[in-house]
C-alpha cells in the first residue's frame, strides 16, 4: 500500500495541475485531451508496468536492475542509469522553478497579498514576479533545499505518511473548485474547449506533446518508478496497480482542466495558450470571483490550495532528486549526503538559468525555445519517450519471457485477460508507436 502511494505521490504533481492545462491550452483543447488519454492507457500504463517489473525483479537501482536482468548483454544495458542520472537532474532543475512559484503563492496568500484584486492585476503580478531577477530564485532555492533535506534525512516516511492525508485533501479541493468554476461566466466556453474536439488541430507536434504529457504526468520513461518498485512486495498486482495510478493521475489532470478553462474564458485578456503562467493567473481569479463575497473563505481556500499543491510538487521533486542520488550513492559509492549535495549544486546552477529565462535571459532562445522550455522539451519529448521505448524493448525482447510472465501474474497466481493485452502492448504496440511518432516528427514519415 505504501509503495503504491509513493508511486501515486510521484505521479500526481505539477504535471497534472500546471503542465496539463498549459499543454492542453497551447495544443488546441479537446482533440489533444483525447489523444493524451489514449496514450496514457496504451503507452503510459504498459511502460509503467514494465518499469515496475524491472524494478521489482531487479531489486536494486536502475543500473544494477538492468544488468542483472540483461544476461550476457549486461555491459550495454547498464548504461540505462544515465537516464535517471542526467534526466532526473535536468527535470528537477526546471520543476523546482515552478514548485518555487507555488511556494511563493502559498506565502503570498498566507500574508493576504493575493486577496481582492482585479483579474488583470493577477496577470501583471505574475509577470512582474516571474520575470524578476531575484525573487523567484529565492523560492526555487528554498524548494531545492527542502527537497534535499528530505532526501538526506531520509524522512520520506514522514512525507509518505502525510501525503496519505494530503492527496485525498488535494483531490477534494479540486472537486470543490471544479464546482466553483461552473458558475463563472465563461464556463460554457471553457467546457466546449475541453469537450468538443476539433481534429483539424491535430498535427505531429500535438501528437508528440500528448505523448510527452502522458509520460511526464505518470513519471514514466525516466527510471523513477523502477527505483520505487524495488520496494514493492511480491504480492503487489503490478498491472492493476499501474492502471489505478494512471486513473487517479488522469482524473486529477482533468479536474484541473475543468477548473482552469472556465476561468480562462471568464477573464478578458487571457488566452488559453498563455503557457506556463496560465494556472498562476487564472486560479487567484477563480478564488476571488467565486469566493470574494466571503473574504475569510477566499483567504482560507487559496492558502490551503497552494499549500497542498506545493506538497504535491514536493512529493514529486523528492522522487526526482532520489534518481541521480541513488546513482551516485550506489554506483560511485559516494555517501548519501555528498551525493545529494552534488546533485543539488548542479540543480541550483541549472534552475537559476531556467528561472532567468522568464525575464533576464528572455531573448536567449534555441529553435525559438527559452532555456526553461528547452529543458522541458528535452525531458518530456525526448528523454521520456526514448526511456519508455527502451524499457519496453528491454522487457519485451531482451529479458527471458518467463520473468515477465512470472512478475505480471505473481508467479502464476493471478489470472486475467488483461495480462495478454499488456504483454502485447509492451512487446509490440508501445515501441512501434513511439518509434513512428518520432519518425513522423522528424518529417521522414
Ligand atoms: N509526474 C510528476 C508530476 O506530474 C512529475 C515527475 C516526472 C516526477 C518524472 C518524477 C519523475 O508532477
Amino acid at each position: 500500500m505504501g509503495a503504491i502511494l509513493a508511486a501515486a505521490g510521484s505521479a500526481v504533481g505539477l504535471g497534472n495541475v500546471w503542465r496539463f492545462p498549459t499543454e492542453t491550452g497551447t495544443s488546441g483543447g479537446a482533440a489533444f485531451i483525447i489523444i493524451y488519454i489514449v496514450f496514457m492507457l496504451l503507452l503510459g500504463v504498459p511502460i509503467m508496468v514494465s518499469e515496475f517489473t524491472i524494478g521489482r525483479h531487479g531489486h536494486s537501482d536502475v543500473s544494477r536492475a538492468y544488468s542483472l536482468m540483461a544476461g550476457d548483454k549486461k555491459s550495454l544495458w547498464r548504461h540505462m542509469s544515465l537516464i535517471p542520472l542526467i534526466g532526473g537532474t535536468i527535470l528537477l532543475s526546471y520543476y523546482a522553478v515552478v514548485a518555487g512559484w507555488t511556494l511563493y503563492y502559498s506565502f503570498a496568500s498566507l500574508s493576504g497579498n493575493m486577496l481582492g484584486k482585479e483579474s488583470m492585476q493577477y496577470v501583471e503580478d505574475f509577470i512582474s514576479f516571474s520575470s524578476d531577477p531575484f525573487r523567484p530564485l529565492v523560492w526555487t532555492y528554498l524548494i531545492l533545499f527542502l527537497t534535499s533535506f528530505v532526501v538526506v534525512k531520509g524522512v520520506q516516511k514522514g512525507i509518505e505518511r502525510s501525503s496519505k492525508l494530503m492527496m485525498p485533501l488535494l483531490f477534494l479541493f479540486l472537486v470543490v473548485l471544479m464546482v466553483c468554476s461552473m458558475f463563472l461566466p465563461g464556463a460554457a466556453k471553457g467546457y466546449a474547449f475541453m469537450l468538443y474536439p476539433d481534429f483539424s488541430k491535430i498535427t505531429s507536434k500535438v501528437i508528440l506533446s500528448a505523448m510527452g504529457q502522458a509520460f511526464f504526468s505518470l513519471s514514466v520513461g525516466i527510471g523513477c518508478l523502477c527505483t520505487y518498485a524495488c520496494y514493492f512486495r511480491k504480492d503487489v498486482n503490478l498491472v492493476n496497480d499501474g492502471f489505478k495510478v494512471a486513473c487517479i493521475d488522469t482524473l486529477v489532470a482533468l479536474c484541473a482542466g475543468f477548473i482552469i478553462f472556465p476561468a480562462v474564458f471568464s477573464i478578458d485578456g487571457v488566452e488559453p495558450n498563455a503557457g506556463p503562467s496560465l494556472v498562476f493567473i487564472t486560479l487567484p481569479s477563480v478564488f476571488h470571483q467565486v469566493l470574494g463575497a466571503v473574504p475569510m473563505l477566499e483567504y482560507g481556500f487559496s492558502v490551503l490550495f497552494y499549500l497542498l499543491l506545493m506538497m504535491a510538487a514536493l512529493t514529486s521533486s523528492i522522487s526526482m532528486l532520489e534518481m541521480p542520488t541513488a546513482y551516485l550513492h550506489k554506483e560511485l559509492k559516494l555517501s548519501r549526503g555528498v551525493s545529494v549535495v552534488i546533485v543539488t549544486v548542479v540543480c541550483i546552477a541549472l534552475s537559476t538559468v531556467c528561472s532567468l529565462s522568464f525575464g533576464y535571459f528572455k531573448d536567449f532562445t534555441v529553435c525559438g525555445l527559452g532555456f526553461f522550455d528547452l529543458c522541458d522539451f528535452f525531458i518530456a519529448k525526448i528523454v521520456m519517450p526514448v526511456g519508455g521505448f527502451l524499457s519496453c524493448v528491454f522487457l519485451g525482447w531482451i529479458v527471458d519471457e518467463k520473468i515477465m510472465n512470472a512478475e505480471l501474474t505473481n508467479g502464476g497466481t493471478l489470472r486475467s485477460p488483461l495480462y495478454g493485452i499488456i504483454r502485447f502492448l509492451i512487446r509490440y504496440f508501445a515501441p512501434v508507436c513511439i518509434f513512428l511518432i518520432f519518425v513522423n516528427e522528424l518529417g521522414i514519415l
